[in-house]
């Protein structure tokens, strides 16, 4: 989505194509349910909004990590994106008298989430694909980028492959922007799609820009018992309970403020410790209960909700609990660029969720990841424009995308032919129970350093990797073992920044460093490529108004 976002508006300004793995209306955006934060202060017990109050709680979500001068756009931007894309069209949700609806989510001080009942990014996601059909901008649909062409710090284009056809192309550019996703798939339980594998960081950290902040990985408190579907938060913000095996809102023993609304980070790790200490169903689940909200209030706000239930699992919510369970939900970390979405590399841009800019920190806020994409997807739009308005063509360029394009011709061709001994999808499935099971909610010296060697023996098997399939056409054998190779980057860095991190941080929780350490560790993790593995340095946060303070709900 914050790609379409970037699109809209660079088209404004220059011509802009757009390169995606999948049609761009199958983007994961479209799956994120429950809404998008504004302060607009249209619910009764939300009139005393302002975008400060929501720069507070998202900083405050954030564990102090979030860099406040970026939060601070994002905050006073949001409003403004938000009518901007009422007026494109989004059919949000209304008020009695005809305004934007908002509902409660976890960790606002106000019921600040505008929402299309239960579809919002599915919504948003049309919309802006409307937007962009409209300006006619040009669309290469199924074309999976390998690479980007990289030389002396400045960046040319990428290389991509055609996902029908298998030809490798160079397309050669004054600006690339990644705008491709978090790495949800890198773990098992995961609420995102198969496509969020992580590739576009993982590309950019091959090419030499550093990603940061990857140990920070996103739980949702509620996702479906099987397929790990996502159960939208806005089931508790419409006054959803979480009820343990006892039958007791368990809530009251972890937040009794907040209750079911208090952060994710903290409602999964309380779920996960009900689960572990017993008080689960069959030592793997709690309910979800939305019976005492009545047929009309779920048919209204929560009819996808519904539907999932019926066709996933044969339970309809109007009558029965929803059996859920935590999984992996977002990815905080990402790409580092600042706040206007540059990055290291000249040329080079990152926005949404394949993005560390910093507005999430340690824990992001349920609602602030679809404004994201259209605060930054604009913001890195018009930055990326910029840039290239009236800059001579490099004749370097040309020259330096063909060189990665035969380099990857070479690496794609050596991959599709060669004959090892290991299955790509054994490996992908070991390297996801060892990221569920090791850096996972709550992580531990030792089960990661077992974690780590694992994803390096993972690495190693991974040059011993044969296709079951050799052809080039329509080659998603190929296409996922590409993937592969940057999910176990990924997971590398994950792991690393999380076994460094000696303290207890959002939704980083030490067993062994219970605590919060500002004095040794508020600051962002830096990591950098090398043949190796990552190194990893550290950069300051950047506190402006809000002084980190402890963080209770
Ligand atoms: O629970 C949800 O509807 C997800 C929203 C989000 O991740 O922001």
């Amino acid at each position: 989505m914050a790609g379409l976002r970037a699109a809209i508006e660079t088209s404004k300004y220059a011509e802009v194509a757009l390169i995606s793995k999948v049609h761009p209306l199958r983007s994961h955006s479209g799956a994120a349910q429950g809404g998008i934060n504004a302060p607009l202060g249209n619910h009764p017990d939300g009139k005393d909004d302002t975008w400060e109050k929501h720069a507070f709680d998202t900083v405050k979500g954030s564990d102090f990590l979030a860099d406040q001068d970026a939060v601070e756009i994002f905050t006073k931007e949001a409003s403004l994106r938000i009518y901007e894309m009422e007026h494109w069209g989004v059919p949000f949700s209304r008020t009695e008298d005809g305004k934007i609806a908002q509902r409660p989510f976890g960790g606002a001080a106000f019921p600040r989430t505008c929402y299309a009942a239960d579809k919002t990014g599915h919504t948003i996601l049309h919309t802006l694909y409307e937007q962009v059909v409209k300006r006619r901008i040009k669309v290469y649909e199924e074309w999976q980028v390998t690479s980007l062409a990289v030389e002396g710090g400045i960046c040319y284009g990428v290389v991509a492959m055609s996902r029908i056809t298998g030809e490798l192309s160079a397309f050669c550019s004054d600006v690339v922007l990644f705008a491709t996703g978090g790495a949800g798939r890198t773990y098992s339980k995961s609420t995102n799609a198969i496509i969020n594998t992580g590739s576009g960081m993982a590309i950019a950290y091959r090419a030499g820009v550093p990603l940061k902040d990857m140990e920070f990985i996103q739980f949702h408190p509620t996702s479906l018992v099987g397929t790990n579907l996502l159960m939208t938060e806005g089931c508790r913000g419409e006054g959803g309970y979480l009820v343990n095996a006892k039958g007791e809102r368990f809530m009251k023993n972890y937040s009794p403020k907040y209750m079911e609304l208090a952060p994710r980070d903290i409602v999964s790790r309380s779920i996960q410790t009900e689960i572990n200490e017993g008080r689960g169903f069959e030592n793997e689940y709690v309910h979800l209960d939305l019976r005492h909200l009545g047929r009309k209030k779920i048919m209204e706000r929560l009819p996808g909700i519904r539907d999932i239930c019926i066709h996933f699992i044969g339970i309809d919510p109007i009558e029965s609990p929803i059996p859920i369970q935590p999984g992996q939900h977002y990815t905080m970390g990402g790409i580092s660029c600042n706040e206007r979405c540059e990055t290291e590399v000249k040329g080079f841009y990152a926005a949404g969720e394949a993005a560390c800019v910093s507005v999430h920190g340690a824990n992001r806020l349920g609602g602030n990841s679809l404004l994201e994409t259209v605060v930054f997807g604009k913001i890195a739009g018009a930055h990326a424009a910029k840039h290239a308005e009236g800059k001579e063509k490099d004749s370097r360029g040309k020259k330096v995308a063909e060189d990665v394009l035969r380099k990857e011709e070479e690496r794609i061709n050596n991959l599709i032919t060669k004959s090892g001994k290991e299955r790509p999808g054994d490996i992908r499935q070991e390297l996801k129970k060892t990221m569920d099971e090791k850096a996972g909610i709550f992580r531990e010296k030792k089960p990661m350093e077992e974690g780590l060697s694992k994803i390096k023996e993972l690495k190693e098997r991974y040059k011993d990797a044969t296709l079951s399939y050799r052809g080039k056409k329509c080659n998603l054998d190929l296409a996922r073992a590409l993937e592969l190779e940057c999910k176990l980057d990924i997971a590398e860095v994950v792991t690393t920044g999380a076994i460094n991190r000696q303290e207890s941080r959002g939704s980083h929780c030490r067993l062994d460093f219970k605590d919060r350490d500002d004095t040794h560790w508020l600051k962002h993790t830096i990591a950098r490529h090398s043949p190796q593995g990552p190194i990893i340095s550290y950069e300051p946060v950047r506190i402006t108004t809000f002084k980190p303070e402890a963080r209770k709900y």
